[in-house]
Parts: structure tokens; C-alpha cells; sequence
């Protein structure tokens, strides 16, 4: 039986033969959040019974010690008495359930707090909504509408991964962007015609011809936005990801059911991430005028450590027994351990140059 072909992939394959080959970046970008046909437009993705898991869902502990480590920040900042609390990319909303529950005892903070939620999936957005039914929360369609005029506390938990990328393979003669084509009815990867890139330029001391790197677009006013607002009314910027301090290789991922999936082969119906660049964040953050710090990037388990995994993990131990203790166990050893989540995910922080750097962090 020939397989039924995505919708999205028809239209695809019909911008395609109209006007030419597209960038990876546009693919990614249909792929991800086409509005009728996109991977997150249409579902939520999330848990056990979806494609993956990620850290929040994985155990309560990871939204509770980020939610701490972030009331923290703002007590060190003097407890302004209006901030903006915000996150990218909430999933389910369950990483701000979370933390909104460990933090309920930190005098002043649920009251000071206006929770602003930037999501692009309506059917996660509705989850959110139910997840966070007992909180007032405001929901914007992308970071520029986040109210500008107060601190700035804000948390992405698997957020820039899933954020487009463009990809360039080095050439003797300058960099080859990855297109997007078609060959025998199929969508396949290729090769646009080597070009100067201006902005590559810093990549030609760390790369030689046939070496891969990628850049991610949309990242970068995301990231000044955040870097100018802490800049100028304070707060600070938790992001975890998986990734590292600079990109290099082809990393875009497919992921369907819990198992890799071919990026091309079904448009809309996996998930398509690649790994994060921290040094591009940082920089487009902490670029001048702005007088904010980006800490040296943190692993995920190193960082839960110090913000007292170890303690909260014991504790709620005591209640549990059987099949529950045994979820519980693995569960921290999945956020921590180096050969699961533990090194692959990375944490990095942003904070006024004047303020100290958010606990956990080096
Ligand atoms: C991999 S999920 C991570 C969810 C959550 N942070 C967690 O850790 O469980 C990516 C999230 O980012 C959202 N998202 C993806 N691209 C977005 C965009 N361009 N603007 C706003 N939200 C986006 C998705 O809908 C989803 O909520």
C-alpha cells in the first residue's frame, strides 16, 4: 500500500517546483509551525504518550529548584515589587506549576510576580491554560509581547532547540547553505552554491572544508530583547537546552514516538530540533549597550546538584514506596546522571554585571 503523503508535504513539494529550492530554515519553519500543518500547531507533543519528554515532565523537582533558584535572583535584586515572570516555550505549563508552588513561600514573590507565557502552539496554549487554571496568566504570541517596563525574570527549558536553524558546509570557495529540494517525488537535503559569509567569519579559525555549522536566526533578537530589558530594569535568564558553547556538525534531529525519524520524511509529523549555540545567545544578549553578564555554561546535573537535588530528592523519598519510589529514583538520575540528561543539556544565565550571578551557576 503506498504510505498516504503528509498535506504539508504536498505544498511543499508545490512551492517547490513553483519557485525553487528553500532554505533548511524555511523547512524548519513550516515544518514546526505552519498554521494549519505544523508540527506544533497541531498537537501536544509532550509525555509519555507523545514524541518525547522533557525535564519538567520527567520529575517536579526540575521546576521547583529553577523556580527557587529564580526567586532567589530577585530577593539578591531587592525584591522589586513588580517583575515580569516569564517563560518561552511552556510545554504543558508544568515547569511553571511547579515552580509557582516551591516559590509560594518566598515573601512578596507571587504578588510582585505578572506571569507572561510566549507560546505559538494554541493546542499547547490550551493545555497551559488548565495546567495553570489557579494563576493569572498572560499569554503572547512571541517575545515582543512581554511587557518592556520591569524587571525580567524569565526561564527556556527546550525552547531554542526547537527555533529554526540555517546550516552552511564549509567549501574552499565560501559556504553552502543546506536547501531543501525535490528528487523522485521525495523532499531531499541539498546544496546551495558557495558564498562569502560576512557572518561566519569568526568560524574560519575552528572549521576546514566539509565541516558543518548553523546558525539559528530567529535566536538572536529573542536573545537582545531579553539581554536589553535585564539591562535596563534588571532580572535575569535561566535557558536550558541541548547543545553547546559553539555549534559545529550537522545536528538537526528528527524525533517521532520516542525513536529518531528522517527529518524529510514526514513534514509536520516530527519533531525536528538541533542543538543549541550557547556563545551566539550569549553574545546577542550581552552585546554593548547593554551591561548584563552571561554566565560560563553550566551541565543540567551539575547545576541541579548545587541547587540541592540531592536534598530535595531524599525528602520526597521519605513518602514514597514500591513503583513510585523506583520512578522517583530514576527519574532524578535521568535529569542528572552524565550519560542521560545530565551533560548533554546545558544551562547558561544572564544577570545584570552589577548583581551576582543566580545560584547554581558558576
Ligand atoms: C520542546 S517543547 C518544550 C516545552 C517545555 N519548555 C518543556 O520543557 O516541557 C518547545 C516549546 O516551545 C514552543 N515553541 C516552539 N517554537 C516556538 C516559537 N517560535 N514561539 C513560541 N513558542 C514556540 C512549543 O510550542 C513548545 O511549547
Amino acid at each position: 500500500m503506498t504510505p498516504v503523503e503528509a498535506p504539508l508535504e504536498t505544498l511543499l513539494k508545490a512551492q517547490i517546483a513553483a519557485s525553487g529550492p528553500i532554505s533548511l530554515h524555511d523547512y524548519m519553519a513550516a515544518c514546526l509551525l505552519h498554521p494549519d500543518h505544523g508540527y506544533y500547531t497541531t498537537r501536544d507533543p509532550l509525555g509519555r504518550a507523545g514524541d518525547f519528554i522533557t525535564s519538567p515532565e520527567i520529575s517536579q523537582m526540575f521546576g521547583e529548584l529553577l523556580g527557587l533558584c529564580i526567586a532567589q535572583a530577585w530577593v539578591d535584586q531587592g525584591a522589586p515589587a513588580r517583575f515580569i515572570l516569564a517563560e518561552l516555550g511552556p510545554g504543558r505549563g508544568t515547569l511553571m506549576a511547579d515552580l509557582l508552588r516551591a516559590t509560594r513561600a518566598v515573601a512578596g514573590f507571587h504578588a510582585a510576580a505578572q506571569i507572561h507565557l510566549v507560546e505559538a502552539s494554541p493546542p499547547l496554549r490550551a493545555v497551559q491554560a488548565s495546567t495553570l487554571a489557579d494563576h493569572k496568566v498572560t499569554w503572547a504570541e512571541s517575545i515582543a509581547g512581554l511587557p518592556d517596563d520591569a524587571p525580567l525574570y524569565l526561564i527556556a527549558n527546550e525552547f531554542f532547540d526547537a527555533l529554526p536553524i540555517r546550516q552552511f558546509t564549509r567549501h574552499v570557495d565560501g559556504w553552502c547553505e543546506t536547501i531543501v529540494g525535490v528528487a523522485q517525488n521525495a523532499l531531499v537535503k541539498g546544496y546551495a552554491a558557495p558564498t562569502a559569509r560576512a557572518d561566519l567569519a569568526h568560524r574560519m579559525d575552528d572549521t576546514k572544508p566539509g565541516d558543518v555549522v548553523e546558525t539559528r536566526p530567529d535566536a538572536s533578537p529573542i536573545m537582545a530583547r531579553i539581554g536589553t530589558q535585564i539591562s535596563s530594569h534588571g532580572g535575569a535568564a535561566l535557558m536550558i537546552d541541548y547543545g553547546n558553547w559553539r555549534s559545529k556538525g550537522d545536528t538537526l534531529q528528527g524525533v517521532q514516538g520516542h525513536a529518531f525519524a528522517d527529518p524529510f520524511a514526514a513534514p509536520g509529523h516530527a519533531d525536528l530540533t538541533a542543538h543549541v549555540d550557547f556563545e551566539a545567545l550569549a553574545n546577542a544578549a550581552a552585546a554593548p549597550p547593554t551591561n548584563i553578564r552571561a554566565t560560563g555554561l553550566t551541565d543540567q546535573g551539575a547545576l541541579l546538584a548545587r541547587l540541592g537535588i540531592g536534598a530535595r530528592a531524599e525528602r520526597l523519598s521519605r513518602n514514597l514506596t514500591g513503583a513510585a519510589l523506583e520512578n522517583h529514583l530514576s527519574a532524578t538520575q535521568r535529569l542528572t546522571r552524565p550519560e542521560e540528561m545530565g551533560s548533554l543539556f546545558k544551562a547558561l544565565a544572564l544577570y545584570p554585571a552589577h548583581m551576582p550571578a543566580p545560584a547554581g551557576f558558576d
